[in-house]
């Protein structure tokens, strides 16, 4: 049971996110397989399910999974892709399950769920006394490369400077939240993932699929000078002469609730 709660805008496009990002799920299915483990009849939340293909994956074990994501259109691209799962709009900051679930997934979707400690909190009570939560969030570092590039063009075209808006925790500080959560971490790992970006224009499609948020105090001219002059700033570190190679950082959580 969750009320519901869609952000003020949504800047996301489930069709540009399949066509353009499929390695965001294509990446991480061994988290299902060697973290999550999902038992057949087990009650599964996929927290920010997007479009569903990691939540069809894991309902493939014979668990019942229910998929939330912030994003009307995401949970929209889901429900028309998948049947016999359940998705559902909702914010992780509002949500109301009290020990419904099994176990809590969640893949490339906590760091946008800033601040994380209510996050952490809800679903701390959404899992029964024992259940787990499997996560993958960017870590410390994460696309560093790409953020760099855009502050400096920002800074380069005389344009004020914006915060992104992610959280990538180190280790130490993913724990340390997830602890005063009330959760016992069991397993912790960072790691650096290169994921290509598809395409002669990736660097610029990743910007248009994921900057939206982070660029919507410019105007449209500002933010068309904006992304080419960071592709031009971004090329020597992240093309490789083939492909635009973004520098992602995982960092992976196995986490109890005692
Ligand atoms: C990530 O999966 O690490 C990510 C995706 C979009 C924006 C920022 C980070």
């Amino acid at each position: 049971m969750m009320p519901d709660a869609p952000p003020p805008t949504d800047h996301w496009q489930a069709r540009h996110y399949r066509d353009r990002h499929a390695f965001v799920y294509e990446s991480s299915r061994d988290l299902v397989s060697g973290w999550l483990v999902p038992q057949p009849g087990e009650c599964i939340l996929d927290l920010g399910c997007g479009t569903g293909e990691l939540t069809a994956h894991i309902a493939g074990s014979g668990a019942v999974v229910t998929g939330v994501d912030a994003s009307p259109d995401m949970i929209a691209g889901a429900r028309a892709r998948s049947s016999g799962v359940t998705f559902e709009v909702g914010d992780a900051h509002l949500l109301t399950f009290r020990e419904e679930f099994d176990a809590v997934f969640s893949n490339a979707a906590l760091h946008w769920m800033r601040p994380l400690p209510p996050v952490f909190a809800n679903l701390h009570a959404a899992l029964r006394p024992g259940g787990r939560l499997v996560l993958e969030m960017g870590g410390v570092g994460n696309v560093l490369g790409v953020r760099e590039a855009v502050e400096g063009a920002l800074a380069d075209l005389g344009l004020p400077a914006l915060a992104h808006p992610w959280v990538f925790p180190s280790p130490g500080e993913l724990a340390t939240t997830l602890e005063a959560a009330g959760f016992r971490v069991e397993r912790l790992h960072l790691f650096g993932r290169l994921s290509v970006l598809s395409g002669a224009d990736g660097f610029r499609a990743w910007l248009e699929g994921f900057a939206g948020g982070w660029l919507s105090p410019l105007n449209d001219d500002e933010r068309a000078a904006v992304l080419a002059h960071a592709e031009e700033l971004a090329r020597p570190r992240l093309w490789n002469g083939q492909d635009w190679v973004a520098d992602y950082v995982r960092l992976r959580a196995l986490a109890v609730r005692p």
